[in-house]
């Protein structure tokens, strides 16, 4: 079959497209033929050596796949071959075909875009357990969101409105703003004089919740601007800058920075990831939530494709297509 192919951590116009053993089903394990697979930005830092995970290589990565099941492992009871489904893969889903646990598979309700439901894998699973989860965020308090017209960022705004908070939106062009507004945000702006955007748009008080996928400088303003019992949320660092925090403001302030790594938390509380993506699914259906899709792509071109995500020319969901 075809694939991406890390052959060794290198920069991205490294990455192979080219033929793959397909994949040994197991017991356990379902083969899915892909439909669609989800670009993400952890992806882009994997095949380059520079996440927290550094699986052997070579190896195929990609996270996420929606497609139809092709093969069934003799113990799997919950699939058959022909259904329409959505994984979480880890790594191996940048090929035609993935093989994923059974317990990491969905069913896909009828008419649902394979796109849609690849980014409400990831992106949207990672912003609902940082705000339902992590920040506990309550109808009626204010989030700010960083990177608002990215993956993770358009997420946040749309679920931090489902669950009933003033969202506060900021990303880098006017074009960002825009989208950031169409997902539903009550205020956008600009990186220039975060603090004093915060202050001025909260009447002094700060923010209840900030979700933080930038990292850098506009995490420093971020820590300026928290209220009282506020949670600020580490999320990623897209600016490339891993900030560094002085403890006393939490003191001082009375707020708590509070971590967030959707990966190791689907794999700690795999119920608690159910239940979340079903209550995803339900405000799918609702419409509640809408995957925005920047751009569908061919697999061959996964390398170009990271690049523009990584070199924040990307908004809202990349999808690849076999
Ligand atoms: N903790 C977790 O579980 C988890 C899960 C998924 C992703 N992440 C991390 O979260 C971060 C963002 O992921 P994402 O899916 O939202 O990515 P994305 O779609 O690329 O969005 C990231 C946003 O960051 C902003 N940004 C600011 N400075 C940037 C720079 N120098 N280069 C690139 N982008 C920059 C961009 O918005 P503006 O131009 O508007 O600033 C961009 O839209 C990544 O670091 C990723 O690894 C963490």
């Amino acid at each position: 079959m075809k694939a991406i192919i890390a052959r060794e951590f290198a920069p991205l116009d490294k990455l192979e497209y080219g033929e793959w053993p397909e994949p040994e089903v197991k017991d356990h394990t379902v083969l899915i033929a892909a439909e669609a697979i989800g670009v993400n930005y952890p992806d882009g830092l994997l095949v380059q050596g520079l996440y927290q995970m550094k699986p052997p290589t070579p190896f195929v990565p990609g996270m996420e796949v929606a497609g139809i099941v092709h093969e069934t492992g003799a113990k799997v009871k919950r699939f058959k071959v022909g259904d329409r489904v959505a994984a979480l893969a880890m790594i191996g889903a940048y090929a035609e075909k993935v093989a994923v646990p059974e317990s990491n598979v969905i069913p896909l309700p009828g008419g649902m875009a394979g796109s849609d439901a690849c980014a409400l894998m990831c992106t949207f699973g990672t912003a609902h357990h940082a705000l339902k989860q992590r920040a506990q965020i309550k109808p009626g308090e204010v989030l700010c969101v960083l990177g608002a017209a990215g993956g993770t960022g358009i997420a946040a705004v749309q679920i931090g409105k489902t669950m009933g908070a003033t969202v506060i939106a900021i990303a880098s062009t006017p074009e960002k703003q825009s989208i950031a507004m169409d997902a539903g945000a009550d205020h956008v702006a600009g990186y220039d004089d975060l603090r004093g955007t915060l202050k001025e748009l909260t009447g002094g008080k700060g923010v209840d919740v900030a979700f933080d996928p930038v990292g850098g400088d506009a995490f420093d303003a971020l820590t300026r601007s928290m209220a009282w019992n506020g949670r600020l949320l580490v999320i990623g660092f897209a600016s490339g800058k891993i900030p560094q925090f002085p403890v006393n403001l939490a003191l001082v302030k009375g707020y708590s920075v509070v971590g967030v790594f959707w990966g190791s938390f689907t794999a700690h509380e795999p119920a608690v990831f159910a239940d979340n993506m079903k209550e995803l699914m339900e405000w799918y259906a609702m419409g509640k939530v809408k995957p925005v899709i920047g751009g569908e792509y061919q697999l061959a071109d996964a390398g170009k494709v990271l690049a523009q995500v990584l070199d924040r020319g990307a908004h809202g969901k990349l999808i690849l297509k076999p």
